[in-house]
C-alpha cells in the first residue's frame, strides 16, 4: 500500500492532509530522514511529527472498560473511543470491539481491526469462554450451577436453550460465571431467570486472556504471547 493511503487509513487525516504532512517534512524515518510519498516503508520505522505511529493494522488491544461507557462510535454519552487515542475513531478499518459489554458492565474488552479474528472469538461455534464476576441482589438458591450447566436453560423470548455455562459460587451473593456465547444481556438474563438480579458485572477474562491489573479506563496492545493464545 502507498504511504499516503496507509497513513490516511490509520486516521492521520484525509489523503490530502497526509500529503501536506509529507510535503512539510512531518513524516520521517526513525533515523530522522524524511520520506517521500512513493518510498517503500515499514510501520515500525515511520514517525509522524517525530512520534512513532499508532498500533499497526491487525493489532489487538485490551481495554479495561469502566462502568458508564458504551461500546459504540456514535451513541450519546460516554463512549469507549473517548478512552482511546482520538485518531482511532478515524481509522479504517475500525478497531472494533470484540463482542460488547453493556454500559453498566466493566472489565476486559478486546478491540481489533482483524475481522476474521473478531469473528473467531465471538462465534458461538468456537466456544471461546468469557469469564464474568457478578454481584447479586439476592442470595444464591443453590440450584443455579446445575441449571446453568445443564444446557437446558431457556431465556425469556428465545427459542434455543443456552449452551452449558459454569458457575462458581464465591460468596452468598457473588459468583463467577463462564459462558461461551454472547447473547444480548446474557449474564443479567441468566440470573433473572433464576429469580435474582445482577447489581454489578465485571468481565475478567476472554479465553486465556486476563485483564489482570490494568487500571480502569486504560488500554494496551496485547503482547505477542497473548496474541498467540487467541
Ligand atoms: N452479559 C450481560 O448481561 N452483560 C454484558 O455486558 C455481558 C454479558
Amino acid at each position: 500500500m502507498k504511504l499516503v493511503k496507509y497513513l490516511a487509513q490509520l486516521g492521520y487525516g484525509s489523503r490530502r492532509e497526509v500529503m501536506a504532512l509529507l510535503e512539510s517534512g512531518q513524516v520521517s524515518l526513525s533515523d530522522g530522514r524524511e520520506i517521500t510519498a512513493g518510498a517503500a516503508f515499514e510501520h515500525a520505522q515511520l514517525r509522524v511529527r517525530g512520534e512513532p505511529l499508532d498500533v499497526a493494522p491487525g493489532s489487538v488491544l485490551m481495554l479495561h472498560k469502566p462502568v458508564g461507557y458504551v461500546c459504540s462510535t456514535r451513541d450519546a454519552g460516554r463512549l469507549i473511543y473517548d478512552l482511546l487515542t482520538p485518531r482511532f475513531r478515524a481509522r479504517r478499518p475500525l478497531l472494533a470491539p470484540v463482542g460488547r459489554l453493556d454500559r453498566d458492565t466493566s472489565g476486559l474488552l478486546l478491540l481489533t481491526d482483524d475481522g476474521q479474528l473478531n469473528h473467531r472469538i465471538t462465534s458461538p461455534r468456537r466456544h471461546c469462554p468469557k469469564v464474568y464476576e457478578a454481584q447479586l441482589a439476592e442470595d444464591l438458591r443453590g440450584d443455579e450451577a446445575a441449571l446453568f450447566e445443564s444446557g437446558r436453560l431457556m431465556l425469556e423470548g428465545e427459542d434455543q436453550p443456552l449452551a452449558p455455562a459454569g458457575l462458581e459460587v464465591l460468596a452468598p451473593r457473588r459468583a463467577r460465571l463462564t459462558v461461551t456465547e454472547g447473547r444480548y444481556h446474557q449474564v443479567r438474563r441468566m440470573f433473572a431467570a433464576v429469580g435474582n438480579h445482577v447489581l454489578q458485572l465485571h468481565r475478567s477474562a476472554i479465553g486465556e486472556i486476563e485483564l489482570g491489573n490494568l487500571a480502569p479506563g486504560s488500554w494496551r496492545p496485547l503482547t505477542e504471547a497473548e496474541r498467540e493464545k487467541l
